[in-house]
């Protein structure tokens, strides 16, 4: 199945001119997005609960250490027969702390009437000046069409102190994802184990997300957001995600997905989608998220009825199969595109080369006389 998708796509690529790279270096490179200053936490191994995973600033973390206490104590043989005293002994009235922190709080201030936010996840590398979250702020403000009210309902959730910090300076809503025992700081290489446990980490994060009641719209930072994408969301689709490659019909999963532009709706279904998803890291052992993605979305769509809408890449586009027509054009994502300098010096044009639409007249706008400096590093 998975493997007839890519011979689609490999089809589509070739046929359409609009890459030179092959399909499967392509779908390679596009889940190899992250790999550059990846952003790393301890997610779920298979007995870890939340509490884990969503322990957070802003909160000593009551439930955290009080959870971390009774798994340090389980740890340790001669204790763990005492395990039931301590669990039994009646905790001293703590105040009743979120195991999430502020989270709720945050996503209470970020999200429209609907209970909808947009989410992007960012460690401390790409918060300096002039690299990947200045150029995401600036898309937005150069954007049209009002995309720069989006804005209010961003939620950024960093990955470090140094991030959080760096948020909290140019952002009203930051969100710290506490991470214990890795130097989360570092870059994670594609498949290394470190990846893996980010890729499923955020995964996680995500469902957490949804079973706090909001629908999300998460984008990875190296994507310009230039027009509202929202319209181009189905109210139909449970989720919406991104093409590397798009087939030409939304709703046929022989598209490749890329789930660095990913809309989700909360409801039982797409928890419940989740679920499966996160043990799908275990049934398919050592299998990246996106791939396990491929491996159940058609099991899921016919057993749970999850509508799975794939955004077209003439809206919601990359370096993938690059939409040409600015006119159109929503979003931009720098997949396809290995290494941050090389994401970074391709942007930067793509933001050049915008920054002259925008100050256009209409007419030339319409006469479409502007393109994409291509090829750059990565995009062509
Ligand atoms: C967190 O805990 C430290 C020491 O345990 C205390 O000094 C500090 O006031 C606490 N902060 C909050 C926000 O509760
Ligand atoms: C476990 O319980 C025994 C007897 O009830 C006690 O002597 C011992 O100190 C306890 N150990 C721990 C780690 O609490
Ligand atoms: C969603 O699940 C909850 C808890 O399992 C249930 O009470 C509720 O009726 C479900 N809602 C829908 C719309 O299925
Ligand atoms: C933008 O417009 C200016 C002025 O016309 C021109 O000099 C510059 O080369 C343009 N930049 C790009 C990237 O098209």
């Amino acid at each position: 199945m998975l493997g007839g998708g890519k011979m689609k796509g490999g089809d589509a690529v070739s046929g359409g001119g609009s890459s030179n790279i092959s399909p499967m270096v392509s779908f390679l490179l596009g889940a190899a997005v992250a790999t550059v200053c990846v952003l790393f936490f301890m997610s779920a191994s298979p007995g870890r609960s939340l509490v884990d995973v969503a322990a957070w600033s802003h909160n000593n973390g009551t439930a955290a250490q009080h959870h971390h206490h009774l798994r340090s104590v389980a740890d340790d043989a001669d204790a763990a027969r005492n395990l039931s005293v301590v669990v039994a002994a009646p905790a001293p009235a703590p105040v009743q702390a979120s195991p999430y922190g502020d989270l709720e709080e945050v996503l209470a201030r970020a999200a429209t009437a609907d209970r909808t936010v947009i989410m992007t996840q960012i460690n401390a590398a790409w918060t300096k000046p002039g690299s990947l979250l200045d150029l995401f702020f600036e898309s937005f403000r150069t954007g049209e069409g009002g995309v720069a009210r989006l804005l209010d309902h961003l939620v950024i959730v960093t990955m470090d102190p140094a991030a959080y910090a760096g948020c909290q300076l140019v952002h009203p809503h930051c969100y710290f994802l506490r991470t214990t025992g890795v130097d989360y700081r570092g870059e994670k290489f594609f498949m290394s184990k470190d990846y893996l446990e980010m890729m499923w980490g955020r995964n996680k994060f995500q469902q957490t997300i949804l079973q706090l009641g909001y629908n999300f719209l998460f984008t990875d930072v190296d994507v310009m957001w230039f027009r509202d994408p929202f319209k181009h969301i189905s109210m139909g689709a449970d989720i919406a995600i991104s093409s590397d490659v798009f087939m030409g019909d939304p709703y046929s999963l022989g598209n490749f997905p890329n789930g660095g532009f990913l809309f989700v709706r909360s409801c039982n279904k797409t928890i419940e989608f989740y679920r499966h998803w996160q043990a799908g890291r275990y049934r398919f052992f050592g299998k990246h998220e996106q791939d396990v993605f491929n491996l159940i979305k058609h099991d899921m769509t016919d057993r749970l009825g999850v509508a799975i809408q794939f955004l077209d890449t003439t809206y919601i586009s990359g370096f993938c199969q690059l939409s040409r027509d600015l006119n159109k054009i929503c979003t931009l994502h720098a997949n396809c595109c290995v290494g941050l300098g090389a994401k970074l010096h391709d942007l930067r044009n793509v933001l050049d080369v915008w920054r002259n639409y925008t100050a256009a007249p209409v007419p030339d706008k319409r006469a479409g006389k502007f393109q994409w400096k291509v090829p750059g590093i990565c995009i062509h």
